[in-house]
């Protein structure tokens, strides 16, 4: 797509991921530059979290490629994907019962360092565990659920669990971390400290993509947009341009009819 400089951290092409004969994504194509904060917008169903799932291994992809850091991932596991510094955050983030939530952030870590940190034994193994309490105890701080920081993860909150969610994802210092709604459901007040950390860890460095319906967050934090419609990506433009291409306006209120029909119904 337009606006990326060369080499993309992230590119995938020719995309397509289909549920039974529900063609999810077709013939997706777009390009993620190092440094970028991109959001992926559209409408309920179209296809965003799919995306997501595909990208980081969730979901197995149909065809295409996904390369990252100039690698194919399009077809690695989701572990491994991770391992290579590709996190991610779920829409509805689902919590373990019995652990608590420093336990969960901890558990990140070794989700991100892979196999071998598991095969540290005595000093070395106690000196990997204190640095994944001291890093989880940062960010939980940063992420201001220090209070409930020995709860049951599965007794937070929905919007506490979007938060643990980040906070878990932040443990293995990925370069690139996609986000599903990170602020729905969450308090107007910690949506401003969501807000700052992401652009903080941006600053160091971090490239961002965020499934987003907010339009205030979007525009807030976002350089570019990439629009999905039913599927296809319609639109890669500025946030600001959004309200005047045709295609997105098509995408959200053309509804299920034709293109001729959604025109004169979204004309003035
Ligand atoms: N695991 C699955 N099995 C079957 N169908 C699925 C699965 N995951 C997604 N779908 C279908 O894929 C389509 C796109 O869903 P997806 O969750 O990607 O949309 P979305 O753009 O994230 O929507 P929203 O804004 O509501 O979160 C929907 O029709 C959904 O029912
Ligand atoms: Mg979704």
């Amino acid at each position: 797509m337009t606006h990326v400089s060369s080499p993309a951290l992230l590119e995938v092409s020719s995309l397509a991921k289909a549920f039974g004969g529900n063609r999810v994504l077709q013939d997706v194509h777009l390009a993620i530059g190092r440094g970028e904060i991109v959001g992926l917008l559209g409408p309920n169903g179209s296809g965003k979290s799919t995306l997501l799932n595909t990208i980081t291994g969730f979901e197995a992809i149909d065809a295409g490629s996904v390369r990252y850091a100039g690698q194919e991932i399009g077809r690695l596991a989701a572990h491994r994907i991770v391992g290579q510094g590709v996190a991610r955050t779920f829409q509805l983030p689902s919590m373990p019962q019995k652990m608590s939530v420093i336990e969960v952030a901890m558990a990140a870590a070794s989700a991100h360092h892979g196999f071998w940190e598991t095969l540290l034994r005595g000093r070395a193994a106690r000196r990997a565990e204190q640095a994944a309490r001291d890093k989880a105890t940062r960010l939980l701080d940063e992420f201001l659920l220090t209070h409930v920081r020995d709860l049951p993860a599965s007794a937070l909150s929905g919007g506490q669990k979007k938060l643990l969610g980040i906070v878990c994802a932040l443990m293995g210092d990925p370069q690139l971390l996609m986000l599903d709604e990170p602020t729905a459901g969450v308090h107007p007040n910690l949506r401003n400290d969501i807000v700052q950390a992401l652009l903080r860890l941006n600053r160091q460095g971090m490239t961002l993509v965020i499934v987003e319906h907010d339009m205030h967050f979007i525009r807030e934090v976002c350089s570019r947009c990439i629009v999905l419609d039913r599927g296809h990506i319609v639109a890669s433009c500025a946030p600001q341009e959004l309200s005047s291409n045709e295609r997105v306006l098509q995408a959200y209120l053309g509804g299920g009819t034709s293109q001729q029909d959604q025109a004169t119904e979204v004309t003035p």
